[in-house]
């Protein structure tokens, strides 16, 4: 089934018709503001063309995971934000049953250019079981239904998955488009060399990635804590590092397969405890000592890896090197970063998660080519798996 090739919000009429919009505004709070408004910003390309397009524009999400109605967890702080990026008013349709009388109240009132906000899609239970009540109801607002929620890609839940089945003219959105874009292309039809760079802690978690990842890149560049389960198997000790024992055999395999292609640490750092002012050492490859821990690759591996990183044509990202959060262990991974902002002529690629915040962190966001709004979205898409959300839609 082909991701790319589907049907998007210029294929449909949207004049005057209610538009049911699922983004992805799963955003971060503190005692109720918002902390980063990343996914707010990037789903206002869709928004802002439905609006100008004359479409009554219902909007919809989930936000956390919420057991149940719950105050933290209303979307009321999204529409507050939204107006604000819009320069327009933002019905928020407080509704407990996200689709009850309050929202379709809300929803008969629309005129066309409006924007409406529904309440957190996981105040009902049925949404992450992707129900057949809760999929209708979102369908009975909706003339025509547009996904961009890229984040959310990788469930089948009632408001980007159930709800396709009872709207005719299901479709992508500019997000969708533009991250299908730049994930599909770096790994589908890569400008070559394409180098790939996987960190972060477990091996398991990204099994597949690497299975994947190895059949269409060039070079794969793997730190972090998952690169020690890969020393361990070379037959050195770790000490106290992170280590998988049951994936040992695995990284085994995949080495032997990869040959040259998967490039692991030369050096690295290492301390007494899991502590920033934790007592620290560079050591060799296979110089990890008992009562030791890797917390970021050495600057040997760093000018190993950017070595590399400089003949690339395109790179994608997912994964820190090492515990980027602790200053003294952040090095490795603001090197990564530095490496791809200053290269010239080449497509790069960050899959999500913890990768991105280390980009935004080192302060090199606007350097990258593309950013994805997806955490475990982009894992999933970098597997190679389709992404149900996706492929609910109406193919062109
Ligand atoms: C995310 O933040 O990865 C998405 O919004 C999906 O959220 P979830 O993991 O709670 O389904």
């Amino acid at each position: 089934m082909s991701m790319t090739n589907k049907k998007t919000i210029e294929d449909v009429a949207v004049q005057g018709k209610r538009v049911l919009v699922r983004c992805d505004f799963n955003v971060p709070l503190k005692e109720g503001a918002i902390t980063d408004d990343t996914r707010i910003v990037a789903a206002l390309p869709t928004i802002q063309y439905l609006i100008n397009n004359g479409a009554k524009v219902i909007l919809c999400s989930h936000l956390g995971k919420p057991k149940g109605p719950s105050p933290e967890f209303s979307l009321a702080p999204v529409a507050a934000r939204l107006s604000e990026l819009l320069g327009k008013d933002v019905v928020f349709a407080a509704d407990d049953n996200i689709v009850g009388e309050n929202a379709q109240k809300a929803v008969a009132e629309m005129k066309d250019g409006d924007v409406v906000l529904l309440e957190n899609t996981r105040y009902r239970a049925e949404e992450t079981k992707n129900g057949e009540a809760l999929s209708k109801e979102f369908a009975s607002l909706a003339d025509v239904f547009v996904d961009d929620a890229f984040g959310t890609a990788h469930r089948a839940h009632c408001s980007n998955v159930g709800v396709t089945q009872y709207v005719k003219d299901c479709v992508a959105g500019y997000l969708i488009q533009k991250e299908i874009q730049y994930l599909g292309n770096a790994v589908n039809a890569p400008v070559r060399p394409l180098v790939a760079v996987l960190g972060g802690s477990k091996v398991s978690s990204k099994i597949s990635v690497i299975e994947n990842l190895l059949d269409k890149v060039d070079k794969l560049l793997i730190g972090g804590g998952m690169a020690y389960t890969f020393m361990k198997a070379k037959g050195y000790e770790v000490g106290d590092s992170l280590l998988e024992p049951d994936f040992i055999d695995y990284a085994k395999e995949m080495m032997a397969k990869a040959g040259d292609k998967l490039v692991l640490p030369v050096d690295t750092v290492i301390g007494k405890e899991f502590d920033n002012d934790t007592e620290t050492k560079i050591v060799p490859e296979g110089g990890i000592e008992a009562g030791w821990q890797g917390l970021d690759i050495g600057p040997k591996t760093v000018e190993l890896f950017s070595d590399i990183l400089k003949t690339a044509k395109t790179v994608v990202w997912n994964g820190p090197m090492g515990v980027f959060e602790m200053p003294n262990f952040a090095k490795g991974t603001n090197a990564i970063a530095q490496v791809l902002a200053t290269l010239e002529d080449a497509t790069t690629v960050i899959g999500g998660g913890d990768s991105v915040a280390a980009v935004n962190q080192a302060g090199l966001g606007d350097k990258m080519t593309h950013i994805s709004t997806g955490g475990g979205a982009s894992l999933e898409y970098l597997e190679g798996k389709d992404l149900p959300g996706i492929a609910a839609l109406n193919d062109k």
